[in-house]
């Protein structure tokens, strides 16, 4: 959330240097800050994992990832072979306490080599369930008694449920100092995310209408197009709720719904949106039925082509009853928000790919207008669209031309693309240059993980409870099951899919 600085000497290990969110995310992100000179002038980057790699062939391996998922396509005129000279790779086995006396050795040998000490960064894009024998290893290594410059990145999910996240903490906790654990939801890190920051505090607009007397509403989609994609193993164990809901969605909410901070100090912003979740309205198990839908998809056709349902999908149970869909009505409790409805959903192998954030405003009185000029009035809206498309758009009526009052909704666009020419960096391109800058702004503290958890518990203890009847309950290239309809349509609201110009 601060203007960023060239950060000082870094050295990067990541765990699960072989695996998949480093070839597609972490390297990209990696490479396209030192094409944008934002790396350290002093850095390595160290892959670590049980695959067997040459330094040649792990850096083959990595541009081929590059290649296929950079935001750059080709336009790294030479830089990628001055940037494989700070990659390396360590094999090594995670579960070995003996072998993490090499990771001492390379910090050692680095320090002298850039004549500093460097920070030290460890990041754990590993399975869950590695994090914490991963963490307990690190631990007694005397580099992490260094608070100022060591780091360790704990990618999503945190824990799998609020007693497992309260535990990783405690052990976490006894290991690192609070300001050493990066807590990664990506979300925050992207460009149109951190826009909501700016939309409502700089501006004189919105502010004073962003609460209970003027909100009808809020929406929050986030749909994906995309199946199991081959991550059934890890999906089983999760599910939409954890998957995105705890998460990405929520923390997406308390940008929404978070008061004016007084500084963009990481704390204060921190405390800010906790805060939020503190005062979401606890879901009591029996009222879930009336709170909250799930959907699993079926097999079907998506844009011409078959695709397997959820149960199909490889290492998925085939009578498995992990939602892939869900859909959840929540109320904050405060000043600001008593009585104002935020409706959410995400799921996979839906019509779009898009997320989505809606604030529906309340009527506006009409009786002035004579009714045939009213038809088509519509509320004021204002869409924030976070992916793919980045825009902010409101909507208000306007005469249309002619010798009659005849009204209709029209839109004031803010689009990115317009308006800038600069390329959007990737979510992981911001947080991995926060975490060398030691900037904790975007990054969960534990309160807030575990808050976010509490929210979630009751829903995720009523599924797991009653087992669905109805699974599978929704087509692929669909908005997803009849229940989602039935839950935001008790209110006399609908799910708004996508804005007018797509
Ligand atoms: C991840 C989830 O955190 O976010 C995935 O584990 C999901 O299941 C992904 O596909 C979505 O991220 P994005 O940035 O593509 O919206």
């Amino acid at each position: 959330m601060q203007n960023h600085k060239r950060p000082p000497a870094s050295l990067l290990f990541i765990f699960g240097g072989s695996g998949d969110l480093n070839y597609r995310k972490l390297s990209p992100a990696l490479f396209n800050l030192f094409i944008d000179d934002w790396m350290p002038e002093k850095f390595d980057i160290v892959g670590i994992g049980r695959t067997e790699y040459s330094n040649d062939n792990y850096r083959a391996h990595l541009l081929k990832g590059i290649q296929q998922f950079s935001r750059r396509k080709g336009e790294e005129n030479g830089k990628w072979s001055k940037f494989s000279e700070h990659v390396a790779y360590l094999q090594m086995d995670a579960g070995n306490e003996a072998d993490y006396q090499k990771i001492a050795d390379i910090v050692k040998e680095k320090e002298k080599e850039y004549g500093e000490h460097p920070n030290v960064i460890f990041y754990l894009a590993v399975a869950p369930q590695l994090v914490p024998g991963i963490a307990q290893k690190l631990g007694p290594l005397n580099i992490c008694a260094d608070t100022k410059c060591t780091r360790i990145v704990v990618e999503k999910p945190f824990g799998h449920d609020l007693k497992s996240a309260q535990e990783l903490n405690s052990l976490l906790l006894t290991m690192f100092d609070e300001k050493q654990i990066y807590r990664i939801d990506h979300y925050l890190g992207k460009e149109t995310v951190q826009n909501i920051i700016a939309l409502r505090f700089a501006n004189a607009l919105f502010e004073p209408i962003w609460n209970r007397n003027y909100i009808d509403h809020v929406q929050i989609t986030a749909s994906e197009t995309v199946g199991a994609e081959g991550r059934g193993g890890y999906y089983e164990q999760s599910g939409a709720l954890r998957d995105m809901v705890q998460n990405h969605i929520l923390q997406l909410l308390c940008m929404i719904g978070m008061e004016a901070p007084v500084s963009f100090d990481a704390n204060e912003i921190r405390n800010k949106t906790v805060d939020v979740l503190h005062a979401m309205r606890k879901i009591t198990k029996d009222d879930v039925k009336d709170f909250a839908a799930r959907g699993q998809y079926s097999s079907g056709w998506m844009k011409g082509e078959k695709v397997p349902g959820y149960r199909e999908e490889s290492s998925v149970d085939q009578h498995s009853n992990v939602e892939t869909f869900a859909a959840v009505k929540f109320y904050i409790d405060n000043w600001r928000w008593q009585g104002v409805p935020f409706y959410v959903r995400t799921g996979k192998r839906m019509k779009e790919k898009s997320t989505i954030i809606t604030v529906q405003f309340k009527k506006a009185p009409n009786y002035a207008f004579p009714p045939e000029a009213a038809e088509t009035w519509r509320s004021n809206r204002l869409t924030i669209s976070i992916q793919p498309e980045m825009d902010i758009r409101l909507r208000f009526q306007a005469k249309r031309p002619g010798q009659e009052m005849s009204l209709n909704p029209v839109d004031m666009i803010f689009n990115y693309k317009d308006a800038y020419e600069e390329s959007q960096p990737e979510a992981y391109e911001t947080l991995l240059l926060d975490v060398m800058e030691g900037n904790a702004t975007l990054f969960m503290r534990a309160d807030q993980v575990e808050a976010a958890w509490k929210v979630i518990m009751p829903i995720q203890e009523a599924w797991e409870a009653r087992p669905p009847l109805d699974f599978p309950n929704y087509a692929p290239d669909s908005w997803g099951p009849e229940d989602a309809e039935a839950l935001i349509a008790r209110e006399g609201h609908n799910w708004i899919s996508v804005p007018a110009h797509h």
